[in-house]
């Protein structure tokens, strides 16, 4: 289990206990997390589920994927922290993170 903090467009805090092995994305659509839609269900196919990861988290989380960088030209708002959060799959070692979700989604 890992804790995830979403941190949403308005200021609003949503802490989630998530499982290992699932994805920020299926947590934060399980509670509900305002502004991440993950259209596409998790197939890095959307750019609906887009959040940025908190500058001390990046280096842990890692670098997006080559498929995963396409997909993100289709985000509004990129950053360099910028990443798709279906493909984050969570570790014990990312209990703490910190996401935030863009202003604009889609
Ligand atoms: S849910 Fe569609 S790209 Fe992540």
């Amino acid at each position: 289990m890992a804790k995830i903090i979403y941190i949403t467009a308005d200021a609003e805090t949503h802490e989630v206990e998530a499982a290992t092995g699932s994805t920020v994305m299926e947590n934060a659509v399980r509670n509900m997390v305002p502004g991440i839609e993950a259209e596409c269900g998790g197939a890095c196919a959307c750019a609906t589920c887009h959040v940025y990861v908190d500058e001390g988290w990046r280096e842990k989380v890692g670098e997006a994927s080559p498929m995963e960088e396409d997909m993100l030209d289709f985000a509004y708002d990129v950053q360099p922290n910028s990443r798709l959060s279906c493909q984050i799959r969570v570790t014990d070692e990312l209990d703490g993170l910190v996401v935030r979700v863009p202003e604009r989604q889609a």
